[in-house]
């Protein structure tokens, strides 16, 4: 049995301190110490995720390099760029699992993503879907998306602890959203690859994320299965945020309203994909002239 368990199935609820950040706006002033995560983001002034002046070093090689970014509660955001541009880098980041040699990174107006470890950062409310699923082969999808599911127990506890009728109606709802409903007593492992993705997806919206993070999501899939993504990722912009990570152009132009383009660790353009397919500079990077 593959059992992959992520460490925010087996943690308490947490309270962590974070430093002042004495140099940000005032807005971003009134952290303290004993903050709790979770609901209640603030995002008064639109933006829910503010990266700015990134860095990340490796050995002396800039992998991200004085990057910004911000990104509008609810918005579709597609990044793109040729390979080892950091678009992976960046979901590290925001993650929590590389940390920055330099900038800030924000989720919403007061949490400060650089002082946070990644288990907080998820319960905080940012879900990251890797480009392989990461599903529980020998669980069901039920169990899976049981399991998933908001708690502070174990993972064992909460496989033993009844659902409440609110819990089964969520699991219900998901399940018709990543369109899994005929297969809910599967063992996962017999699902086919974009199912298994849909799956992951239906995990993390079991945890109910304001920001998703989805690292070339369609990689793999059918016409049909990055068709139903497609519509999938429209139907949960404006209750979430997303951003995208997607080589596949078609995909992008079918969902993004807002492209955001990496190269050597910088913003190259930002735009519509139609006027960053037009930019010289993008032209000049992916042609290679
Ligand atoms: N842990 C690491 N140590 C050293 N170099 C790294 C590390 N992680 C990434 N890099 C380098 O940083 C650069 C950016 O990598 P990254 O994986 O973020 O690119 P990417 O845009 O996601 O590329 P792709 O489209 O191929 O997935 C690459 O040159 C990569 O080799
Ligand atoms: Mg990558």
């Amino acid at each position: 049995m593959r059992i992959t368990p992520t460490a925010e199935f087996m943690l308490e609820p947490v309270f962590f301190p974070v430093e002042p950040n004495k140099d940000a706006g005032t807005s971003r002033d009134n952290i303290g110490f004993g903050q709790s995560v979770g609901p209640g983001l603030d995002t008064r002034h639109g933006t829910i995720l503010t990266l700015e002046d990134i860095s990340v070093s490796f050995d002396g090689f800039k992998a991200l390099n004085a990057l910004n970014l911000y990104i509008g509660v609810g918005e579709l955001r597609c990044i793109i760029g040729p390979n080892g541009a950091g678009k992976t880098t960046l979901m590290d980041v925001i993650t929590g699992k590389t940390r920055p040699s330099h900038g800030k990174a924000w989720f919403g107006e007061t949490l400060d993503l650089t002082q946070m470890s990644e288990v907080q950062i998820a319960q905080a409310g940012i879900g990251r879907k890797f480009q392989k699923p990461t599903v529980f082969e020998a669980l069901s999808v039920f169990e899976n998306l049981e399991l998933a599911q908001k708690t502070d127990k174990s993972v064992w506890a909460s496989l033993r602890a009844r659902l409440t009728g609110e819990q089964k109606d969520r699991i219900t709802e998901v399940l018709e959203t990543i369109r899994l409903t005929t297969s809910v007593n599967r063992p996962a492992g017999l699902l086919s690859h974009g199912q298994k993705q849909f799956l992951e997806i239906g995990m993390l919206l079991m945890q109910d994320p304001q920001l998703l993070l989805l690292d070339e999501p369609v990689a793999g899939m059918t016409d049909a299965e990055t068709e139903f993504t497609a519509e999938l990722f429209k139907s949960l912009a404006g209750k979430h945020s997303l951003m995208v990570v997607e080589h596949d152009m078609g995909f992008v132009g079918s969902i993004a309203d807002h492209v955001t383009v990496l190269h050597q660790g910088s913003v190259l353009a930002e735009g519509s994909l139609e006027q960053v397919q037009d930019n010289e500079r993008v032209i000049e990077v992916y042609l290679g002239r």
